[in-house]
């Protein structure tokens, strides 16, 4: 357990943003959390729980309590379905690489995505065709104002595209994730999903860990590593249009990608219409849209969060003039 006054974020946010909180909370134990709420120490305050801050942006110092979780345990808790129960402080990818390594199947498209498995649950990470929402079986999560324990099923969750119950609930701080996983011999790999065929080492064997060789090696080439560039995964949201808008669209633009989704609806990678707008690569003082994904706002060293803001906000108004369309954050802002 650690309690600290005045602390620095830097260590806890991926952009790499110099900012402090008022107070710092970080757990081992469900016992810890509890005995922390229950002492009042939120009341009253403005207070965040965060995850690996591989999903945020602060814009300033944050006056209140940030709580992080440090509980790092993980059970099988039924080897017939692969019923795995996951604490919410496990970092998500030794969670993947576990699963990998047992031949547990259903998180390997996810490989390398950062952050920690409560925020898996609150943001419905995706990528290559697959959703947390596709292997959470229950979360388990704490409502700070009644102090009491509740365990939400896949339905209650409310899952949606980077969205849950959890995101319009911060009230509840998830402990656990329970995930049904596959075992890979009953398993149908997944790999239509955009490029991930093509990054596949030609003639070598379909597996989970040569699919998830393959993820790492995608995300290595068009993303920047946290370590070295300060970034957020993707900074905007694919926006989703109507079938009438994205045809109006697409023949101005023919080669225009898309994802057609149900109830007449096409997902357009605001990756490409950022790039359409010749923002690929380019510089506003210390902040930078990535030269190798345009979806990806970059820290140029030492920049703040309102200059990353900024640049935002000149990216979405140039998407909306040129195409009409409104692009939102991915990342959650903090102001
Ligand atoms: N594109 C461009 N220019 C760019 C970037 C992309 O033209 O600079 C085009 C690509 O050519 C491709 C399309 O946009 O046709 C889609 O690009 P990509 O496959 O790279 O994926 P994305 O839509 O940009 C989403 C997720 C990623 C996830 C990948 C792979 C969102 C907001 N992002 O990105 O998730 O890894 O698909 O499945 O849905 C994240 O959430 O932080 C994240 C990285």
């Amino acid at each position: 357990m650690r309690r600290e006054q005045n602390f620095s974020l830097l260590k806890y946010n991926t952009f790499g943003i110099d900012v402090n909180c008022r107070e710092f909370f970080e757990y081992e134990e469900l016992d810890e959390l509890m005995d922390f709420v229950s002492s009042g120490a939120l009341v009253g305050k403005r207070w965040m729980h965060i995850g690996g801050g591989s999903n945020l942006l602060f814009l300033s110092d944050f006056d209140g309590v940030v709580l992080h979780s440090q509980m790092n345990q993980m059970a099988i808790v039924d080897q017939g379905d692969i019923s795995i129960s996951v604490g919410s402080g496990v970092v998500w990818d030794d969670f993947v690489d576990f699963c990998v390594a047992n031949h547990f199947a259903g998180v390997e498209n996810l490989s390398l995505i950062p952050g920690e498995v409560g925020a898996s649950a609150v943001q419905n990470i995706g990528a290559y065709g697959v959703e947390a929402k596709d292997v959470i079986l229950r979360v388990t999560a704490l409502n700070v104002e009644d102090g009491k324990i509740y365990k939400f099923s896949n339905e209650e969750c409310c899952f949606g595209y980077r969205d849950s119950f959890f995101k319009h609930h911060p009230e509840y701080i998830i402990i656990n994730v329970n995930f049904l996983l596959k075992k890979e011999s009953d398993y149908q790999y997944n790999i239509s999903y955009g490029n991930l065929q093509k990054a596949l080492q030609p003639g070598e064997a379909l597996s989970l860990a040569s699919i998830r060789n393959a993820i790492i090696n995608v995300r290595n080439s068009k993303l920047p590593d946290p370590k070295e560039i300060g970034s957020a995964g993707s900074f905007f949201k694919n926006p989703i249009v109507d079938r009438a808008v994205y045809e109006a669209l697409v023949k101005d633009y023919p080669k225009m990608p898309f994802y057609e989704l149900p109830d007449e609806k096409v997902k357009i990678p605001a990756g490409w219409l950022i790039e359409q707008c010749g923002w690929k690569g380019k510089q506003v003082g210390n902040a930078g849209v990535y030269e190798k994904q345009a979806l990806v706002l970059v820290n140029r060293g030492g920049a703040n969060g309102a200059e990353v803001w900024h640049l935002a906000e000149q990216i979405v108004a140039s998407v909306r003039e040129k195409f009409n369309i409104s692009i939102s954050p991915e990342v959650c802002v903090v102001k």
